[in-house]
């Protein structure tokens, strides 16, 4: 049987920082309240002419070049995003044209789940023999709908993109992956941008009742996964949760029974980067010298549908020199 496996990681952030010093001096909020309740301190911001698809393919050159392969290699490209350049084209497509690839190139929404949703779609391509490489993204530009006037939203979100090359091998890299939805719950967390009510364009979003569902979700869809996978939280190297609030982190690594140092966190530095903040998660482990070949990781993310997901993958790249 073919299996798939990690073979590029990469990552982009956009230059421009916003600080909750900056956010203070837009709406009535403050350093110590985001956090404290968030563990967020700064956040990166596209500039006025820079899209999701230039976020994607700072990433996916970087995953490619890490990976050391030619664009003409990549089979397929999958882009998991909410915050789409435009309705169409898709921003894979735009991606696909900045990068200089030939492939079949499409969008995949499944909100800040868009990664997992994304890597389960490359796997599936891979273990059917449809496709040898494919350039897995999760990019998003969050701040584009986020309303600047709303503290409660505002202060939680920021951009980048982090990209896998997956490629065909002898050796199981992904391991098994566990994916849920439920569209009952569409307006605990939305955006309607195509609405004819302009003020319904903004992101809206039901705080408590997301925190909710996430603290509950996380745990369970982990251990589907991993169930899936032959194994359990003690084989785990690495917990790498979509990264939404510090205080979710720590309230899953508790009910996981798992270390906190275990739980991989971001989010001081980049807050909520939706279907971005996996990969981007997993490249600073792996720039920093963090991933050992064999290491266990569980990929877990939750967003707006409602979707969830967890996927187990086993590190087969070599620890960086
Ligand atoms: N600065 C200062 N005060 C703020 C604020 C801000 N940025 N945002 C909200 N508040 C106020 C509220 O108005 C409320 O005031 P009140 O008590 O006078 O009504 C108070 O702080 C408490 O608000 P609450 O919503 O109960 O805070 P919280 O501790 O639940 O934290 C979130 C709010 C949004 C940080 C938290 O619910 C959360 O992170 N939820 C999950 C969101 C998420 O992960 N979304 C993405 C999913 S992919």
């Amino acid at each position: 049987m073919t299996h798939a496996a990690v073979i590029g990681v990469g990552s982009y952030l956009p230059e421009h920082v916003l600080t909750n010093a900056d956010l203070a001096r837009m709406v009535e909020t403050s350093d110590e309240w985001i956090v404290t309740r968030t563990g967020i301190r700064e956040r990166r911001m596209v500039g006025p002419d820079e899209m999701t698809s230039d976020l994607a393919a700072r990433a996916g050159e970087r995953a490619l070049a890490d990976a050391n392969i030619a664009p003409e290699k990549v089979d397929l490209l999958v882009v998991g995003t909410s915050t789409p350049d435009m309705a169409f084209p898709s921003t894979a497509c735009l991606t696909q044209a900045k990068l200089g690839l030939t492939c079949p190139a499409y969008d995949l929404n499944a909100a800040c789940t868009g990664f997992i949703f994304a890597l389960q779609h490359a796997t599936a391509a891979i273990e059917s023999g449809r496709a040898k490489t494919v350039l897995v993204i999760g990019a998003d530009a969050l701040t584009r709908l986020v309303d600047f006037t709303d503290r409660s939203t505002c202060v939680l979100f920021g951009d980048g993109a982090g990209a896998f090359v997956l490629q065909a091998s002898k050796e199981q890299g992904v391991l098994g992956v566990h994916l849920g939805s439920d569209g009952h719950g569409a307006d605990l967390l939305y955006a309607q941008t195509t609405a004819p009510v302009p003020a319904d364009a903004f992101l809206k979003m039901n705080g408590n009742e997301v925190f909710k569902f996430a603290v509950r979700a996380i745990p369970k869809v982990t251990r589907q996964a991993l169930r899936e996978s032959h194994l359990t939280v003690d084989d785990v190297t690495w917990f790498v949760p979509h990264q939404a609030n510090q205080r979710i982190l720590d309230t899953i690594a508790d009910r996981l029974g798992v270390p906190h140092e275990r739980v991989v966190s971001t989010i001081e530095r980049t807050g909520n980067t939706s279907s971005a903040s996996i990969p981007l998660a997993i490249d600073g482990l792996y720039t920093a010298g963090n991933l050992k070949s064999g290491d266990i990781l569980v990929l877990v993310g939750f967003g707006a549908g409602l979707t969830w997901g967890a996927a187990v993958v086993r590190w087969t790249k070599k620890e960086i020199s």
